[in-house]
């Protein structure tokens, strides 16, 4: 029976669909759920007491959904309340910011790594720690990138706006001589090709989310929840926020995959 629970993804936004279509990739046999908090995106600048608030309400609305495990498919709240979730649930809960530590020492030559994310990630100093708990010499440059997931949020990842303050916003980068950057928010892997061409190609991604289905995938071995044979895996979204905006870009990122989320309010937006 556990095998078919749904396995349930939780975001500010859009920003973990970049997590559930590396699941669609290598896990397809998996039902998901996935919850978007969109009406209270972003997360990247509240408290860290807020962000442990809304992550559980996130929580409490998959809980009732029976998921087999939680993936926290965000950074900020990975930084923020991960420890905590854990701690507190019976499920297997996995967040974002550690895989793509492991990756990024795993891709590093020159042991200069660079991480780009939300200002609450970047505070949090979560991956610079992670990083150097594991190989100490390793020099770790962060910058948070605040203006990044309101472009994708908006559905302007396309455009020349994101190319202009992509180039603007990595422009101190460019001098680290970094060999390996990751992408420390899942919104980012949307802008991934204009992050590449503006930080040139000799420099590594490190797409934190993608790298985390690893870890799915070996913990759904481990406990003997793997759902094997499910040709025609369920996969029900839900966000806080406007469906149609929610829809038209969860259908771009996630094609042929045909989204049709339903709304959801979780205590008292603000
Ligand atoms: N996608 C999120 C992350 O990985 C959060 C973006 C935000 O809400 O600021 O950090």
């Amino acid at each position: 029976m556990k095998n078919q629970q749904p396995i349930g993804f939780i975001d500010s936004g859009v920003g973990g669909l970049t997590v559930v279509k590396e699941v669609m990739k290598q896990l397809p046999n998996e039902n998901i759920i996935y919850l978007g908090d969109t009406a209270r995106c972003p997360y990247g600048p509240r408290s860290t007491e807020e962000v442990i608030t809304f992550t559980w309400q996130m929580v409490d609305f998959l809980l009732k959904k029976d998921i087999k495990m939680l993936v926290i498919a965000c950074n900020t709240a990975t930084a923020a309340a991960l420890e905590s979730i854990k701690e507190k649930l019976l499920i297997p809960v996995v967040g974002v910011i550690l895989p793509g530590t492991r990756a990024a020492v795993k891709a590093t030559k020159n042991g200069r790594i660079g991480v780009i994310g939300t200002k609450g990630t970047v505070a949090s100093g979560s991956y610079k720690r992670a990083i150097q708990e594991k190989v100490p010499e390793i020099k770790v440059i962060s910058l948070a990138c605040p203006k990044f997931v309101s472009i994708v949020e908006s559905n302007q990842y396309h455009t020349s706006v994101a190319k202009k303050i992509v180039s603007e916003s990595l422009f101190s980068l460019r001098r680290q001589h970094l060999d390996t950057l990751i992408l420390g928010c899942t919104h980012y892997p949307l802008l991934r090709p204009i992050i590449q061409n503006v930080m040139g190609e000799t420099v590594t991604l490190i797409d934190s989310g993608a790298e985390t289905i690893g870890e799915v995938s070996m913990l759904l071995d481990y406990f003997s929840i793997a759902n094997k044979k499910n040709p025609q895996a369920r996969r029900a979204f839900y966000t806080t926020g406007s469906t149609l905006l929610f829809n038209e870009i969860a259908n771009d990122w996630l094609a042929p995959e045909n989204v049709d989320s339903k709304q959801v309010i979780l205590g008292g937006e603000k």
